[in-house]
């Protein structure tokens, strides 16, 4: 099993691995250690693995459905729909939309049903919003699952892959929240083996295979919850501890996706090594995580323009349709904007007492922006507007490309990055990721001593 020069936390990872199909080969094969990361989006999910057994170090992949066709299949629409008497997934949701009742946006109506924009369709009958969402889980289970096998046969080896799901860090701070998480991700991932979840199920049999989940899941929470839910936001600055790209200094992170928005700070310190100055310990100063996000923004367009009366019409058009917003829809807009931009307020407000000068934030401060919301143009400009103090002149970071994420057949990836670096976080061991759980448990800033011998200062604090 590789292990990574970063892993200083290993943790004993307990073993989840699949059961292979008996009787393909006399000889054992050997097994690769893969990991799933799960970003279960509100309104697409992405998909990436790590392959631990790599010979040339770890390496991580993209998944995309079986019949990809298209560079942008590898966001999966988070949708769940139902007929009288099955549950269709994903891009077959979708496609087949028409046919029954689409639910779109289940994570929010699980997570935070009050601040859900979706359409309020009934569920099926003795199905709970949570039952879908894990359903819908154990169908992104399946997808990478298949392709980790794939994977691993075409190296001659089997697949023990083992999951983590992300989660907006504002759930990790609420235990019920937190606790359903897990739930979703342990029985998502029994149901995975239980079910072929790859296209379509009848509901009967989701409803048998939930219960069968739940029996042997228990409600014992699991030894280590890290391993199987961990915040997005967390996971997100994943790479930039990773990445060589990335100049020492100090970041905001700011995701603004479906449903909800969240922002943290972050400071990578220098620290000299052989006569020239590396990168060092991620310092992780503050998080935030609130609903609302791009949903929200979009039910003000299904209320004021025309042509443009759900989501699914609205998703992905709206730099478009917000040209059409007529006057009286502008206030909504503006509402919608100031919580976004008070999430990413509210986590710079705890980040300051780690560092109380105003001059050397906007000395060095920059952003990130990841997540659909911030291709709007509204959505960047109003959160560059909030904290315009504390930012550099030219204050978007490009966050670039990991330099070990690959499409599944090793060439160049072929999609945007601002989309996949949650999954790429997630999709890396535990004893990878710097040791942050919650905002409540963020250790406080202690600054190194002042690097004085340094390359030249621009690449510290350059303009
Ligand atoms: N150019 C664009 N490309 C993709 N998505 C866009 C674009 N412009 C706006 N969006 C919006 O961004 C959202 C999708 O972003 P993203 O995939 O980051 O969200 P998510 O991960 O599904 O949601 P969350 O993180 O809140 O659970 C959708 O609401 C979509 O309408
Ligand atoms: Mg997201």
């Amino acid at each position: 099993m590789a292990h990574h020069p970063a892993n200083r936390h290993q943790r004993p990872v307990p073993d989840r691995s699949i059961p292979q199909p008996e009787g393909r080969s006399r000889q054992p094969r050997a097994s690769r250690s893969l990991r799933l990361g799960i970003d279960y989006g509100t309104s697409r999910s992405k998909l990436v693995i790590t392959d631990y057994s790599a010979v040339d170090g770890d390496r991580s992949f993209l998944v995309r459905p079986p019949s990809s066709t298209n560079s942008d299949d590898y966001l999966i629409p988070s949708t769940v729909c139902a007929t009288e008497d099955s549950l269709r997934f994903g891009f077959s949701a979708e496609a087949r939309a028409d046919e029954g009742t689409p639910y779109r946006s289940l994570k929010m109506r699980c997570a935070y049903p009050d601040r859900f924009y979706g359409d309020p369709a009934p569920l099926p009958t003795g199905l709970t919003a949570r039952d879908l969402a894990t359903l819908y889980v154990g169908h992104l289970i399946t997808l990478g699952r298949q392709a980790g096998e794939q994977y691993a046969a075409q190296r001659d080896s089997t697949a023990s892959l083992s999951i983590t799901l992300g989660v907006p860090m504002a759930q990790l701070d609420d235990k019920r929240l937190h606790l359903a998480f897990v739930g979703i991700a342990r029985e998502a991932f029994e149901l995975a083996g239980q079910l072929d979840l790859q296209d379509t199920v009848s509901i009967a049999d989701a409803r048998d295979a939930l219960n069968s989940a739940r029996t042997t899941v228990g409600h014992q929470p699991p030894q280590y919850l890290r391993d199987w839910v961990r915040s997005e936001a967390e996971a997100a600055l994943f790479w930039a501890h990773r990445s060589p790209d990335i100049a020492h200094g100090r970041y905001a992170c700011v995701d603004v996706g479906a449903g909800t928005t969240s922002a943290s700070w972050f400071h990578i310190n220098p620290m000299r090594s052989g006569g020239i100055l590396v990168n060092d310990r991620l310092s992780f100063y503050s998080a935030a995580c609130a609903p609302p996000a791009c949903d929200a923004l979009d039910h003000v367009l299904a209320t004021h323009v025309e042509d443009a009366r759900t989501l699914s019409k609205i998703r992905g058009r709206e730099n478009e349709l917000l040209q059409r917003l007529p006057d009286q829809g502008r206030a909504g807009l503006d509402q919608v904007l100031a919580e976004i931009a008070k999430v990413f307020g509210e986590a710079s407000g705890a980040a300051f007492p780690k560092d109380r000068s105003i001059l050397r934030w906007r000395r060095i401060g920059r952003v990130f922006f990841l997540g659909g919301g911030t291709k709007l143009d509204v959505v960047q400009n109003r959160l560059l507007q909030e904290k315009a103090d504390w930012l550099k002149r030219e204050p978007v970071a490009d966050p670039g490309l990991p330099s070990d994420l690959f499409e599944q057949d090793g060439s160049e990836l072929r999609a945007d990055p601002t989309f996949l670096l949650v999954a790429y976080g997630l999709a890396h061991r535990l004893g990878d990721v710097p040791d942050v759980f919650a905002p409540g448990e963020i250790d406080p800033y202690t600054p190194k001593h002042p690097v004085r011998d340094r390359v030249s200062s621009d690449d510290l604090y350059g303009d």
